[in-house]
């Protein structure tokens, strides 16, 4: 036997295909894991765009997924795999009954959107589950003056009396976000918690139209309006490369703070809109309008996923993702990114409607633009 492994390595190896096809290897091709790693994960939520990314990579990978959910959502991405997962429902405000003298591994705790729903989850799975992982955001560190974006930098935990009205609901989710990192480390201690704060998640299954917007406008070509200066840094996160990581947090159980950005380098817009262009055939006429006043009176000042160089936005991309490549956070090509994200947009996932809407829809930039580029000639 073992000789006949050692000739079977040797000749694979000749083939420079050992990690693929070696059947004795711990990890297969197939990416499975070793039986006692195997993991069981529990996901609160799991259903609508990071959930099913998550459940895709850690089943293939050969751990057990259940997810919590009021089964109102109906999965439209791996939406085949839900058969292999144990669905639990219930209610994070007010019925938590069923993950109740239960067992697993990890928690993942996607769908906290109230301080109070984690801290009743950690409490009550503290002693049943192994680890917490929280899903928090960089919006912990708004406003985003200031330099240091990294995990050390201290967090939002009150809104302002003396703030702008317009301000409040981005203030409010950054103090939810926080609180509930606050609220996870107090159950179940720093060793057992993971934290991970994403930048814009984008890919296949966005409920937002931020990243999309720029595939249809860039499809469509002609006069584009680029806003702000070329060379401000976009950052945003494929939700695979942010799925898959997180699952092989869990796997490492790498308890800690991490911020969740990519890409990998200081991408410029100028770089972002020419790689999304590089996927498409259009004839295209990028008008750039640098003039912050301009695009704040005619509401282009978030056209995600870059934010014009507005004081409080202004370190938004910012977010120091050395920490997270060192506990093996990987990026896919933007043109991945666009590749995969275009064939969701256009499948049976995203009805017509969505797709219109972009196209069509008043206050869309697309339907807006044509007014505002006269009104920028003009004023040239
Ligand atoms: N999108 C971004 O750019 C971005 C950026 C930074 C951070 N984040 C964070 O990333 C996380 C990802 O969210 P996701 O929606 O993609 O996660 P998900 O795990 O795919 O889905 C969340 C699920 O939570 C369930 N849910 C909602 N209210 C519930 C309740 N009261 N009780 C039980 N379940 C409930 C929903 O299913 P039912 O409707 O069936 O209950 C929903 O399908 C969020 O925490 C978000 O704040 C997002």
């Amino acid at each position: 036997m073992r000789k006949s492994r050692r000739k079977f390595l040797k000749n694979s190896m000749a083939l420079g295909l050992t990690s693929l096809i070696d059947p004795f290897s711990l990890e297969a091709s197939s990416g499975l894991i070793q039986q006692d790693k195997k993991l069981k994960i529990l996901i609160l939520g799991g259903t609508s765009f990071l959930g099913p990314h998550q459940i895709s990579y850690a089943l293939n990978r050969g751990h057990e997924v259940t997810t919590f959910t009021r089964g109102k959502t109906v999965p439209k991405i791996h939406a085949d795999l839900f058969s292999k997962v144990e669905q639990l429902i219930g209610d994070r405000e007010n019925n938590l009954e069923a993950l109740k003298n239960r067992k697993w591994d990890v928690v993942i705790d996607n769908s906290g959107r109230k301080t109070k729903w984690t801290e009743d989850t950690a409490k009550l799975l503290v002693d049943n589950v192994g680890y917490y992982m929280y899903t928090s955001s960089i919006s912990v560190y708004y406003p985003f003056t200031g330099e240091d974006f990294s995990e050390k930098r201290s967090l939002v935990t009150e809104i302002p009396d003396d703030i702008d009205e317009g301000e409040r609901g981005t203030y409010a989710y950054g103090v939810m976000k926080a609180t509930s990192e606050t609220a996870t480390i107090k159950s179940f201690g720093a060793d057992r918690s993971i934290i991970v704060r994403p930048t814009l998640i984008v890919g296949p299954g966005d409920r937002t139209d931020r990243f999309p917007y720029w595939l249809a406008r860039l499809e469509k070509g002609g006069d584009i309006i680029i806003p702000g200066s070329r060379t401000e840094v976009v950052q945003y996160i494929d939700v695979r490369d942010l799925a898959e990581w997180m699952i092989r947090l869990c796997e490492t159980k790498a308890a800690g703070i991490y911020n969740g950005s990519g890409p990998g380098f200081d991408m410029t817009t100028n770089a972002f809109v020419h790689g999304i262009h590089a996927n498409y055939t259009s004839a295209v006429n990028y008008i750039q309008i640098d003039d912050n006043k301009f695009l704040e009176e005619n509401g282009l000042i978030g056209i995600q996923p870059w934010v014009i160089q507005l004081p409080q936005y202004a370190g938004m991309s910012k977010s120091d993702n050395s920490k997270a490549i060192a506990a093996g956070l990987t990026f896919r090509s933007l043109s991945e990114t666009v590749q995969a994200t275009k064939k969701w947009w256009y499948s049976e996932a995203v009805s017509q409607e969505r797709r219109d809407n972009i196209l069509t829809n008043e206050r869309s930039l697309m339907r807006r633009e044509k007014d505002i580029l006269a009104k920028w000639k003009q004023r040239t």
